[in-house]
């Protein structure tokens, strides 16, 4: 063996002799690889390799979260866990938690007073399973905005819209500058959420409640309705020259000027700003589509799987406490274009965008999310409707609606 080799082995044994007995490599998982996600998920890595005695070991999952989703639950199901996973606010682990296969977080819950920490707390409620908790909030997203490019009105030679009736006005100025009014992908997910934002902007709140959370589905088949029907119908005229496929490409299109304006959740606003865009000078947001300003908590938690293991038990744990943590909120946050779950934070760096959300939020004007209400099946029922009538302009509102409404009447 010679000197170099020598050198390294003893290095090798010296470090190995360093680390505590219980340093664990902790896979998680996630789909976060856009630019603005990539950033945000590294501030939490960083902490928990900065700040533990273990290592973070990255498991994203390119596509979306109905890509991702299907592969992490079938590996927790097949025996093959990864220690921490990302899911959104609500039922999408209902049902790995009731089959026992999710880490009980109560204790760590009740020492660390979550109740008093998370904010509002139905994001508490919503991992929790008869009594227990099974994840950790980590933020909050909102779906309920559209983002404007400043440079794309300028070039159409019109006012950057102050509400939805300004943005369909604005449109055929947009055309004639042979640019795309709205920027949509070609993902299910993103089909169902714009819906969702146009109903709770068009129709109200009060329709969305009956309709989500009280499955009425007299009231999906209302005139309200219909109008929100055609809306959408309207929507999907002014996105149809949006042909790329991901959420952040379509978003891309909005921050080059090559469309107007993009419905999305305000994760939209981690890829403005690692493209070195500021809010109100490139770009503009509108809360409910500038008509009812509402913030619904969606976003992320993270869950972990049962490992019979201590060491990865401890670690789990870790990662639990670090990612509630104030400085990870806000550190994470800031970056993700999201709001902290926990009201104790200083985001002095909060932008234009996310201080009007953080308003709404201290306001009292929130709303629950359709993953907080709607079982997996259901959503995925309804995003299969939305992506079919966003791409197939012979798919009539009111062929829409009925579908919509008997999916609503087997809703659970
Ligand atoms: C959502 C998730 C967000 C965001 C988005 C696009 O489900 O809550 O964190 O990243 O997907 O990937």
């Amino acid at each position: 063996m010679n000197i170099k080799t020598s050198l390294m082995a003893a290095t090798m044994l010296g470090f190995a002799a360093a680390a505590p007995a219980n340093a664990v490599d902790l896979e998680v998982t996630h789909w976060w690889t856009s630019g603005g996600e990539a950033a945000a998920v590294a501030e939490i890595a960083n902490a928990f390799n900065e700040q533990t005695e273990h290592s973070w070991v990255d498991g994203a999952i390119a596509g979306s979260g109905g890509t991702a989703r299907p592969i992490v639950i079938s590996r927790i199901l097949g025996g093959d866990p990864m220690a921490a996973t990302q899911f959104n606010h609500g039922r999408q682990a209902e049902e790995l938690v009731e089959a026992g296969l999710m880490l009980d977080l109560t204790e760590l819950a009740e020492a660390e007073g979550w109740r008093d920490i998370v904010h509002p707390v139905s994001l508490l409620d919503s991992c929790t399973v008869d009594g227990r908790v099974y994840c950790v909030p980590i933020n909050i997203h909102s779906w309920q905005w559209i983002w404007l490019s400043h440079a794309a009105y300028e070039a159409a030679g019109v006012d950057v819209p102050s509400n939805w009736d300004e943005f369909v006005s604005a449109a055929p100025a947009l055309e004639a500058a042979d640019i795309i009014p709205l920027a949509m992908g070609q993902q299910p997910w993103q089909s169902n959420g714009a819906f969702g934002v146009i109903q709770i902007a068009i129709g109200g709140q009060d329709l969305w409640n009956s309709i989500n959370i009280d499955k009425d589905a007299d009231a999906a088949r209302s005139e309200q309705m219909a109008a929100v029907f055609q809306a959408a119908a309207n929507a999907r005229a002014l996105s149809a020259r949006s042909t790329v496929q991901d959420w952040n490409q379509a978003t891309a299109l909005v921050i080059n000027g090559q469309a107007g304006g993009q419905i999305m959740g305000d994760w939209a606003q981690g890829e403005f700003q690692v493209a070195g865009q500021t809010a109100g000078e490139d770009y503009s947001c509108l809360p409910g589509l500038g008509v009812n300003e509402v913030i619904s908590t969606g976003g992320d938690a993270f869950y972990f799987p049962v490992i019979d293991d201590p060491d990865v038990r401890e670690a789990q744990l870790e990662l639990a406490s670090l990612m509630l943590s104030r400085e990870v909120q806000v550190a994470f946050n800031l970056k993700k274009g999201s709001l902290p779950v926990r009201g104790d934070v200083d985001l002095e760096a909060a932008n234009d965008c996310m201080r009007k959300g953080l308003a709404i939020l201290e306001a009292g004007n929130i709303m629950l999310s359709g993953d907080q209400v709607l079982d997996a099946d259901t959503q995925t029922q309804l995003e299969d409707l939305f992506v079919e009538f966003w791409n197939d302009t012979s798919y009539s509102p009111e062929e829409a609606q009925e579908r919509y409404a008997q999916i609503i009447e087997q809703a659970r």
